[in-house]
């Protein structure tokens, strides 16, 4: 339907991007590969034949009266429509983005691209890799021709993420992270100019250029944090990391983040504790292990302090508030703990903390102590008591202070064993 609009008008259409990609990778190697479109980037390009900047809102218009079902999102400033079908009997779960061909011009280093239309071949010069400048033609004359004009079949071939120019990642800082996600994804590797290009990034200080001057700052944090969201969500996070790691690219964060044994401990620890325990899944797994790397970022102040690096990549305040007071909590349950003995103790000092900022002190503590936090969370928080309220109204007792003292005793009695388990001892101990 898209593809015959667009001939009506005198505009062909193409599909792009990662589409183009994964269907390409999916005819190469059948039993490995298997392509789930879920998102579909497709470009209208028209300019000669009069198309403007909203030709792609044009096509995406005519699609939704087709097809009812789906939302319409109209992205002003980059003039791209994002049709959007949620468990439709036809398309399932679909994301369809339509955009004009364009150039992107950046005004300034790692700033929003500003758009104007233009030709398909410039619309795909300006993505980031060349497997992903690879486009489809939908409409006719040669439809279903393959556009490679930067060598991306060869480079899918031979495995490689390969930039189109050498100031890709000074203009958009992000695709450091991209890189790295396509090739531990793809299990492909990262060509060695596109490498260079990627140290000489950030040996530049792209990512400080743009933390401290950059007014579109919070657009870039943003992206920033999309991309790492997608990696750390993902089963490959380890070895993205490493990667990471190994670019230098960690100081994209922090100049200080390195990947060390210590902090791969955590992450380790953090990852496994979220997946075991099923009442800890309410947290968020890829913003936990985020904390996990932020953590250990020195407290510092300014604009490299821990929770302003936190603020700046747009995470909630709690993230926030619970990585700048991360320190303190951190002595303040350290000393209680060295003290508490019986698993009561324990309990007294634990309660009323809430889990994610618990787990990140527990994994800067040693064994011991940790093993204490671990038993609190996973056993003693949710020992009950013996005898509760009402059984203490039936043996007589009338709610008040000296009853709220007796409850707490027959918790801490409870958690520490004192009854062997039994109501009678629990009663006889209370009368
Ligand atoms: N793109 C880019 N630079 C970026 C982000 C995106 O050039 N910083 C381009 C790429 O050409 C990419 C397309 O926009 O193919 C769509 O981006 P995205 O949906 O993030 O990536 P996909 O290639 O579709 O990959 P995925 O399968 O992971 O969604």
């Amino acid at each position: 339907t898209a593809a015959q609009a667009a001939q009506e008008r005198g505009w062909q259409l193409y599909l792009v991007g990662g589409a183009v990609r994964d269907v390409l990778r999916g005819m190469q190697s059948p039993q490995e590969t298997e392509v789930v479109l879920t998102d579909i980037d497709l470009v209208v390009d028209g300019f000669h034949q009069s198309a403007t900047v909203g030709a792609g809102v044009e096509l995406a218009t005519v699609l939704q009266e087709r097809f009812a079902g789906a939302r319409l999102d109209v992205h002003g400033a980059f003039q791209t429509a994002a049709l959007l079908w949620h468990n439709d009997p036809v398309f399932d779960s679909l994301w369809l983005d339509i955009a004009t061909a364009r150039t992107e011009f950046y005004p300034y280093p790692a700033a929003n691209p500003e758009v104007e239309a233009s030709s398909i071949r410039q619309d795909l010069y300006r993505r980031d890799f060349t497997i992903n400048a690879l486009a489809i033609r939908l409409t006719t004359p040669r439809q279903g021709k393959l556009l490679d004009f930067f060598g991306g079949v060869l480079d899918l071939q031979r495995g490689w993420v390969r930039v189109l120019h050498a100031n890709s990642f000074i203009e958009d800082p992000t695709r450091i992270f991209r890189a790295v996600r396509f090739a531990v994804r793809f299990g492909f590797e990262i060509e060695p100019e596109t490498e260079r290009f990627i140290r000489h990034a950030i040996a530049s200080g792209v990512y400080e250029r743009s933390r401290s001057l950059n007014p579109r700052t919070p657009a870039l944090q943003a992206r920033l944090k999309s991309e790492l969201k997608y990696l750390l969500q993902a089963s490959y996070w380890p070895r993205a990391l490493r990667e990471l790691d190994r670019l230098g690219a960690l100081q994209c964060l922090h100049p200080q983040l390195r990947l060390t044994r210590e902090l791969w401990r955590r992450l380790q620890l953090m990852d496994r504790g979220l997946r075991r325990f099923e009442n800890w899944h309410h947290l968020s797994h890829w913003r936990m292990l985020l904390e996990v790397l932020l953590s250990q970022v020195e407290m510092g102040d300014g604009e490299f302090s821990r929770a302003a690096v936190a603020q700046q990549l747009q995470l909630p305040e709690e993230t926030v508030q619970r990585l700048a007071t991360l320190g303190e909590r951190c002595e303040r349950l350290q000393g209680g703990l060295k003290l508490a003995r019986r698993p009561s103790e324990v309990v007294q000092v634990l309660e009323g903390e809430e889990l994610a900022g618990l787990l990140l002190v527990a994994l800067g503590m040693g064994r011991s102590l940790r093993r204490k936090v671990w038993q609190y969370l996973t056993e003693w928080a949710h020992v009950k008591p013996l005898l509760n309220g009402e059984d203490l109204k039936q043996l007589g007792y009338k709610p008040g202070p000296q009853f709220k003292e007796m409850l707490a005793d027959i918790q801490a009695g409870t958690l520490d064993g004192d009854f062997g388990g039994s109501r009678e001892a629990a009663i006889a101990f209370v009368c």
